[in-house]
C-alpha cells in the first residue's frame, strides 16, 4: 500500500467548511448536520478526511442517543464496552462523573472515565478503529480532551529506539474493567490498515508489558515510549462545546480525558469495531 501524505493543509472542496484545529492533528467540519445527512457520500467524505486528520469535530449536532447509534453503524460494526454501567441505547455508552464525580476534582483516589493515555480497548482482540463522543452535559470549565498523534509520535522516535521496537509485542489488559474481560497481544508499533503509516500503539492505562523482555527492561522502554509520546508538539486540545460530535481514529491518536473539574459532565460514546492490528 502506498502510503497517503500524513499532514494535509488543503481542505477538500466539499461544499462544507472545513478546517484544520491544530497543527498536528484534527479538523473542524461545519455545515453538516449527521441526524438528518444520510448520504453515503457525506459519510466518504468524512473517512477521506479522518484519514488525513485523524479526529473530527463536528459541532453543533442535536442528536438523540438513537441517532447517534445510527451514525455510528454507518462507519461499522458497534462494540460494547464492559466498564459501561448506564447505556441509553444498546451501543451508545453514556459516560460521565456522576455527582459523586465532585470528587474527582484532582482526582484524590479516583478518575473519571478516559483519565490516563490511552487508545480506546487496546485489550480488546480487535479494537474500536474510531470512537465518537457527543457532548450533553459539560462542567462549567474544564473537562477537556487531550488527543496526540501517534504517526507523528512514532516517526520522531530517535532512530535507535525505532529500531528497537519495531518488531516488539505488547501485553494489554482488561481485567481492570472486570475478571472476565479480556486480554491481549499486539504490535507496539502499528501499520494503519487503510493508509500505511506506521504509529505507537501502546499506552500506560491497558499496556502491561512487552513480551519477552525482562520486566525491569521492559518497564524502562515502555517509559521511554510513554514520555515521547505525550509531547505537546503532537497533541491537540479539544474544549467541548455542548453538542459538539468528536469522531477520532483510534489507530492514529491517544486520548487524556483532564480530570480538572467537580460538576458533571456525560458525554455519550460510540465505538466502531477495527481489526487485529497489525
Ligand atoms: C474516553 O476515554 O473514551 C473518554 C474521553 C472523554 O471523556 O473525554
Amino acid at each position: 500500500m502506498k502510503p497517503q501524505e500524513l499532514f494535509v493543509d488543503q481542505d477538500i472542496d466539499s461544499g462544507l467548511d472545513i478546517e484544520p484545529v491544530s497543527v498536528t492533528l484534527g479538523a473542524r467540519v461545519q455545515g453538516l448536520d449527521v441526524g438528518s445527512d444520510d448520504s453515503q457520500e457525506t459519510i466518504d467524505l468524512l473517512h477521506e478526511l479522518m484519514l488525513k486528520h485523524h479526529l473530527l469535530v463536528i459541532p453543533n449536532q442535536q442528536l438523540s442517543a438513537l441517532e447517534l447509534e445510527d451514525f455510528g453503524r454507518r462507519w461499522g460494526e458497534l462494540l460494547t464496552h464492559p466498564a459501561t454501567k448506564h447505556r441509553d441505547t444498546q451501543y451508545v455508552q453514556w459516560i460521565g462523573s456522576s455527582e459523586e464525580g465532585r470528587q474527582f476534582k484532582f482526582f484524590p483516589g479516583s478518575h473519571p472515565a478516559g483519565g490516563g493515555w490511552h487508545s480506546d480497548m487496546t485489550w480488546h482482540s480487535t479494537p474500536p478503529k474510531y470512537t465518537g463522543l457527543h457532548a450533553r452535559r459539560l462542567p462549567s470549565a474544564g473537562g477537556d480532551t487531550i488527543f496526540s498523534n501517534q504517526h507523528k509520535a512514532y516517526e520522531t522516535l530517535p532512530p535507535s529506539l525505532k529500531d528497537e521496537i519495531e518488531d516488539k509485542k505488547a501485553f494489554h489488559t482488561g481485567k481492570v474493567f472486570g475478571p472476565d474481560v479480556e486480554d491481549s497481544i499486539h504490535p507496539v508499533v502499528r501499520t494503519h490498515d487503510e493508509t500505511g503509516h506506521k504509529a505507537l500503539y501502546v499506552n500506560p492505562n491497558f499496556t502491561k508489558y512487552i513480551v519477552g523482555m525482562p520486566s525491569d527492561e521492559s518497564e524502562i522502554l515502555l517509559f521511554r515510549i510513554f514520555s515521547h509520546f505525550v509531547r505537546p508538539e503532537f497533541t491537540y486540545r479539544h474544549k467541548w462545546n455542548l453538542d459538539d460530535l468528536v469522531l477520532w481514529d483510534n489507530r492514529s491518536v491517544m486520548h487524556y480525558a483532564v480530570a480538572d473539574y467537580g460538576e458533571r459532565r456525560v458525554m455519550h460514546r460510540i465505538v466502531v469495531q477495527g481489526n487485529v492490528p497489525s
